[in-house]
């Protein structure tokens, strides 16, 4: 247990995401932000003075920064293994972005890593804790929806088919390169909706996975860079997952899912407000912190609760909810045994697509 009430904090790679993690570390009561580090020189140099802290082009001289007490890994795919190993190695609890890492082999080394180290381990799954997301769980955790049996998760854009931006990502992008991201649209955001239906579940075992996967709406591409995949999950005890990720959403991202109970339902639309619509036929309450204190009757038949729309996504609230583990001593709710989850799904759709089968778990 820490009592000082702040985490020295650091980033590893500071692109899209990075940036973002970057600048909830320098507002969170609970961070200091002290390192960053990025192999592009620039950038680091930017980020760097933009905060006051100490820059890195070298994420291995970061680790030998004493300071550093906690790392965020936002790097490409393929390089959160070695940065992970390494910030365990030194001693830092580790938060690591989807996907966890490549292969099975690679979660397992992390996992043990983590453990002989004695670090809080945390997977940066932000549909866990995007408000009205998290509101749901609290829903479906107070009986709202009786038993749940069916959760479908859509997580979809549009990089338009022949556009400029299609031709970028294909030349440029390390996304694009199966030995750097590991897969195309599955491993990149088809990864967020199965975590999430996961948390739903309360980490359910999953018995066997099927997928039905397409390789070429776009461009030609090599094996692995699917561009839409439907991934069917059966978890124990009578519950099903469904997965809709692809670039066939012309019109914005669709981050959405839909939870099905016996005894009610929950509509969820993170970019298309309002996000939570709620029937249920026993009511739930007051929840958390929404704004949505319903009278007499009002949580019953349908409603809708407008959760605190400031951190709507939830990289604020992951970021925050890692640093708060450290300090009070615990694990966070998702975590690198997640994001190995996670992956095996992954893992295993890929070998249905594969074999025209569907896969049974645990994976050999
Ligand atoms: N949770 C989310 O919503 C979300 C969104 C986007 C990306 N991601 C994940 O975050 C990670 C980064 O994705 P991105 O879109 O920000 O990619 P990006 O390409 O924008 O950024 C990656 C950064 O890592 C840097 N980098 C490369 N090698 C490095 C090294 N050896 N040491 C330090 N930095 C290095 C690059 O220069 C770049 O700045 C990926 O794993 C991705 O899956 C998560």
């Amino acid at each position: 247990m820490k009592n000082s009430g702040k985490v020295k904090t650091a980033v590893v790679g500071l692109g899209t995401i990075g940036s973002v993690h970057a600048d909830w570390y320098s507002q969170i009561p609970e961070s200091e932000l002290v390192a960053v580090s990025d192999v592009r020189k620039d950038v680091v140099k930017r980020v760097a003075s933009k905060y006051d802290v100490k820059g890195y082009t070298n994420y291995e001289e970061l680790m030998e920064n004493k300071e550093v007490e906690a790392v965020t890994v936002a790097t490409p795919n393929f390089l959160h293994f070695p940065v992970a190993m390494a910030a365990a190695r030194s001693g830092k609890h580790v938060a690591v972005e989807k996907p966890l890492c490549l292969t099975l082999d690679q979660a397992d080394q992390m996992i043990g890593e983590i453990k002989k180290a004695g670090v809080v381990d945390m997977y940066t799954e932000n549909l866990c804790f995007a408000p009205s997301y998290r509101l749901a769980k609290e829903i479906v955790d107070k009986g709202g929806l009786g038993k749940l049996y069916l959760c479908k998760a859509y997580e979809s854009d549009d990089i338009v088919l022949g556009s400029e931006g299609e031709k970028q990502m294909m030349q440029s992008s390390w996304y694009l390169d199966p030995r750097q991201s590991g897969g195309g649209k599955l491993m990149s955001t088809g990864v967020h909706a199965i975590q999430y239906i996961r948390f739903m579940l309360n980490g359910a075992k999953a018995l066997r996975v099927h997928a039905e996967i397409i390789d070429s709406i776009g461009a030609k591409k090599p094996p692995r860079m699917e561009d839409m995949a439907l991934v069917t999950i059966r978890f124990e005890n009578d519950r099903v997952g469904e997965v809709h990720t692809g670039y066939y959403m012309t019109g914005g991202s669709d981050d959405r899912a839909e939870l099905y109970g016996d005894r009610g339902t929950i509509f969820l639309d993170l970019y298309r407000r309002n996000e939570i619509k709620v029937h249920s036929h026993v009511g739930y309450g007051a929840i958390g912190q929404s704004m949505f204190q319903p009278s007499e009757g009002a949580d019953r038949g349908w409603s809708f609760p407008i959760p605190d729309e400031r951190y709507d996504l939830g990289y604020y609230h992951e970021q925050r909810h890692f640093l708060q583990c450290i300090l009070e001593g615990k694990r966070p709710m998702v975590n690198f045994d997640d994001g190995r989850a996670t992956l095996e799904i992954i893992l295993a759709a890929y070998q249905s697509h594969d074999t025209s089968e569907t896969v049974r778990l645990p994976l050999k």
